[in-house]
């Protein structure tokens, strides 16, 4: 038996339809339920950046989530195999009419995801403020909050929307399956199997 933590919404939608195809079975969670228990799995669903806390505790063995999520916690996980759904970028956003005055001691930066948006800025050399936020990123520029923001670009239609656009690409990203490390040990063998199911119809 495995545990799988999935993170809500359409992720977890296409990560239940691979194991369909491969087991040939219907795995869908009742309505508002959060545990989907059948004879081979325990799927979990739960935030999306609260996945790696799952794994990591063994609260679950596996689970699925995107990159940046991964690159941002940068905890203890066994990287396992990229699925190739979920796509995103995580960019430096900006409003269309102002360029990023870079000449500025310090640059104040919106974001959900402060590590990775310092390690960004740190690495270029450019001094920076980082404001956490917890959603509607595209916000803070527009009412003065910040000056730019880092932020997940699916189809961009958010940053359209809202006056920005996506200056510099950070890094691209998908949702990957991931493992806790002793699970990967007590169960090799079954993570492994399922690894290579897995790998075979993606
Ligand atoms: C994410 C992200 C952007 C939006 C990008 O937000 O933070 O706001 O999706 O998608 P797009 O490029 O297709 O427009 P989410 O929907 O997770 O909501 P949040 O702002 O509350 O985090």
């Amino acid at each position: 038996m495995l545990s799988v933590a999935l993170p809500k919404g359409r992720i977890a939608k296409e990560t239940l339809e691979i194991f369909e195809k491969i087991f040939g079975e219907k795995f869908k969670f009742e309505d508002r339920k959060l545990i989907l228990q059948t004879e081979g799995f325990k799927f979990l669903l739960v935030r999306n950046q609260d996945v790696p806390a799952y794994v990591l505790h063994q609260a679950a063995d596996i689970g699925v989530v995107g990159l940046d999520v991964l690159e941002e916690r940068d905890e203890d996980l066994v990287r396992l195999l990229d699925l190739g759904i979920g796509k995103c970028k995580v960019c430096v956003g900006a409003k269309v009419d102002k360029k990023i005055d870079y000449s500025m001691p310090e640059i104040k930066v919106a974001t959900k995801m402060s590590n990775i948006a310092q390690k960004y800025f740190s690495k270029k050399a450019i001094g920076v403020k980082i404001i956490k936020l917890y959603g509607s990123i595209e916000l803070a520029p527009l009412i003065g909050l910040s000056d730019v923001i880092v932020d997940i670009v699916e189809t961009g239609d958010t940053m359209k929307q809202n006056g920005l656009e996506a200056v510099e690409t950070i890094m691209e990203s998908s949702a990957h399956l991931i493992a806790n490390k002793n699970s990967f040990i007590e169960k090799k063998e079954e993570i492994i199997s399922l690894y290579k199911k897995i790998s075979n119809i993606i």
